[in-house]
């Protein structure tokens, strides 16, 4: 569902264009890290990866990220951090544990495409939390953590990756798993109905054959389970066919450059159609106006 634009006013020229324009910075951005990408593979005669766009695209990616992710971690944390509590609702992030009805992540946990591990400091209780001692079903908390799958392809980012693990202090419990989420499902390495709780922080934008996928993934989950989402998807129906017709004009260029990822996926109908849900609070957040290139959906999906 999309957000109530008519609660947002006309926003100023200038709010409007700085909007529109964002996505155009990013990939500028990204350019800018092509050449240094390049360069030590022309000095060290990698031609194979040079002449692949395939095998350039992943170390690309990779320095680009080193840069941008913890700036997307510093915008998303407020966001992601109440979500991984189970203090969502509606788009809305809950002020009070007794508000909500939905428990945080814990058991053996799935996180799909953690990147060089912005989100995975977050994954962990802040310190002072007593979160750890609460029973598992109990809502607005997080449970003990047993094991956590940490689903990443690209190996350039897998040592920036170890690094955030440590950090946290995750060693004995994350697992890296360097395979696409489609091979790590083909291959048996995460069983069927094997997980307590999923995590996808802005990746379902980049895996393969989405519908097919997240009706896989769905499959891992426990009854009961519950897939944390944090996702930017394609234009609802509700910003105008102005907005998906310039979304669908940035989404000709973006995917060469940010990774693969794609800015048109209706992921909100690929989940729902997953299969059965017990409850499937998933919206964009109300304070996202009609103008976003990059509209979210946030919410908890319970198995
Ligand atoms: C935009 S990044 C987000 C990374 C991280 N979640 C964050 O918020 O910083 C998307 C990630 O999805 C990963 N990815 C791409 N294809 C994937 C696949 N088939 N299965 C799992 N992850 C994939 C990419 O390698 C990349 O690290």
């Amino acid at each position: 569902m999309a957000a109530n634009y008519t609660s947002h006013p006309r926003p100023p020229l200038r709010e409007l264009l700085t909007h529109l324009l964002e996505p155009w910075q990013f990939m500028a951005l990204s350019l800018s890290y092509l050449p240094g990408t390049i360069t030590p593979l022309l000095k060290s005669h990698s031609l194979r990866t040079l002449l692949s766009f395939q095998s350039l695209q992943p170390l690309w990616f990779a320095r680009f990220w080193s840069y941008v992710g913890p700036q997307v971690r510093t915008a998303s944390g407020p966001r992601v951090t109440p979500l991984l509590s189970g203090l969502v609702s509606g788009g809305t992030i809950l002020t009070s544990s007794t508000d909500s009805t939905t428990p945080g992540i814990g058991g053996v946990i799935l996180e799909i495409g953690p990147g060089s591990g912005m989100m995975v400091s977050l994954l962990s209780p802040p310190k002072d939390s007593k979160d750890q001692d609460q029973p598992a079903s109990s809502a607005g908390h997080r449970s003990r953590i047993t094991h956590i799958y940490g689903v990443e392809p690209n190996p350039s980012v897998h040592a920036a990756l170890r690094s955030e693990i440590a950090a946290a202090g995750l060693q004995e419990t994350y697992e890296i798993v360097p395979l696409g989420i489609q091979d790590a499902l083909a291959t048996g390495r995460i069983p069927e109905a094997s997980v307590d709780c999923i995590v996808s922080i802005l990746c379902l934008c980049s895996i393969p054959d989405p519908a097919e996928n997240i009706a896989q993934i769905y499959r891992t989950l426990k009854p009961g389970g519950r897939w944390y989402v944090y996702e930017h998807v394609r234009a609802f129906r509700e910003q105008g066919w102005g907005m998906n017709l310039y979304q669908a004009f940035v989404n000709l260029f973006w995917p060469h450059c940010i990774g693969g990822c794609n800015i048109r996926r209706d992921t909100l109908s690929h989940l729902k159609a997953a299969g059965p849900w017990s409850k499937f609070d998933l919206v964009q957040p109300p304070q996202e106006p009609w103008y976003f290139t990059l509209p979210h959906v946030y919410g908890i999906l319970t198995k």
